[in-house]
């Protein structure tokens, strides 16, 4: 049951509505918060011609007038989704995540899928949602407006995130928690832009299934790798039966089909009937939800991948050099503005929309609206993104929706904020 979201609950769900405020008061402000994928990418007249492309695939399979299987696609349609067998295919090239099309569910972005999984994961009142500190909003969300406690561990302090996540589970159950799901981006992760290494990821899924916790492997940055070697997606590494893979096309092909999906392993923790019953209560609470996900937008999707020979890999070659280059520019500029400055660092992330600075003072809330305002650029505290106190220094970077120009402008604003703060000022 929905409860009142607890006082630091509520202020995480303020986050959305604080970034939404600055910007439109600060129509001039650069902006560097948020992992918007850039528009250049988008299909303008593309999108629109797949739509009769899937049809006359539907067609082909169906049989019918084209007439006939456009007006079966404007109906409401099957809860699970219409194009379950092209994602098992393209996440399987794309992502070695292998699948079989029954355990797909097509769902209304990724942000559906978190909500599907954890609310039918977490049903009693003893249960909890197990997250890194710092993590995506978008998951805190989720448990925070249904009333499910969240379960955060730092990396910091612990030795690895084996540690830290073992520490966590044993410390709810001796609070009488249950913890239930274990919620992760692996590749490039929203905030910090890490990636787990693949000796990590083992030990992960090993203790969530010695624990009986599934784990929630959330891959919207995984395909944007501008250098170095993909570790497995821990789907793909999955013996047991103890991970949900989750993924969208918001940032492959365009945010506005709200198409993502998640896939079911064959069995949960060795149970095929658990798995099925799983899929079951996912669907029924889809069905009372969002009926099913649009089919015009999964009809987009569809002719996508048709096209695209069921693999995205080739055709976001041209955004991942764009990124790169974005990256490229953000870090170049980091050095020019603070590589003379003593404890001030950032990382520099294989991929992803993603990178962290880390500063020598305090950088929460006040002092992201006197950038805004008196520098004109926008950037997010790592503290929105975090469940406890340690991210009070640390601020996101991002660098998907903008251009080297833009880059250079944004991280010299802030270096006029930064070097005015360590002056005193
Ligand atoms: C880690 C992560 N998961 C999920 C999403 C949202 O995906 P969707 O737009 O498909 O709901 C985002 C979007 O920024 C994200 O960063």
């Amino acid at each position: 049951m929905p409860t009142t979201p607890a006082p630091a609950a509520a202020s995480r769900l303020d986050v959305m509505n604080f970034l939404n405020e600055i910007a439109g008061d600060n129509p001039q402000a650069l902006s560097f918060a948020s992992g918007r994928p850039a528009e250049a990418f988008f299909g303008a007249q593309e999108y629109m011609q797949r739509i009769p492309e899937f049809v006359r695939h539907l067609q082909g399979r169906l049989g019918g007038s084209f007439d006939d299987t456009f007006k079966q696609l404007a109906q409401y349609g099957r809860t699970n989704g219409i194009i379950n067998e092209l994602i098992s295919i393209q996440t399987l090239r794309d992502e070695g995540v292998a699948s079989e099309a029954g355990h797909v569910i097509v769902t209304a972005g990724c942000q559906e899928a978190m909500d599907l999984c954890v609310t039918t994961l977490c049903r009693e009142p003893d249960d909890v949602l197990l997250v890194r500190s710092p993590t995506y909003i978008g998951i805190t969300g989720v448990a925070d407006i249904n009333g499910i406690e969240i379960v955060h561990f730092s990396c910091a302090a612990a030795d690895s995130v084996a540690d830290a996540l073992t520490a966590a589970i044993r410390g709810a159950r001796q609070r009488g928690k249950r913890p239930r799901a274990l919620y992760l981006v692996p590749d490039f992760d929203n905030p910090t832009g890490t990636v787990l290494s693949r000796a990590e990821r083992e030990a992960i899924i090993a203790i969530s299934a010695a624990e009986g916790v599934v784990v929630l492997e959330d891959n919207p940055y995984g395909m944007f790798r501008y250098e170095g070697t993909s570790e497995p997606r821990m789907a793909s590494l999955d013996a047991h039966g103890c991970v949900v893979y989750l993924g969208t096309y918001a940032k492959t092909l365009c945010p506005a089909l709200r198409v993502g999906f998640m896939i079911v392993p064959p069995t949960l923790f060795g149970d095929a009937a658990a798995a099925k019953a799983f899929i079951g209560a996912v669907s029924q609470a889809k069905s009372f939800v969002t009926v099913n996900t649009s089919q015009i937008a999964q009809a987009v999707v569809g002719g996508v991948l048709l096209a695209e020979d069921l693999s995205l890999a080739r055709r976001i070659v041209p955004a991942i050099a764009f990124y790169r280059h974005n990256r490229d520019a953000m870090v170049q500029a980091l050095q020019a503005e603070f590589g003379a400055d003593a404890g001030i660092s950032w990382n520099e992330p294989q991929g992803g929309f993603f990178l962290v600075l880390s500063l020598p003072f305090a950088f929460g809330r006040a002092e992201a609206e006197i950038c805004t305002r008196d520098h004109g650029v926008i950037v997010m505290p790592l503290s929105f993104f975090a469940l406890d106190d340690g991210e009070s220094h640390r601020v996101r970077l991002a660098f998907s929706n903008s251009d080297p120009q833009r880059i250079r402008e944004g991280v010299a604003r802030l270096g006029r904020f930064v070097h005015g703060r360590l002056r005193g000022g």
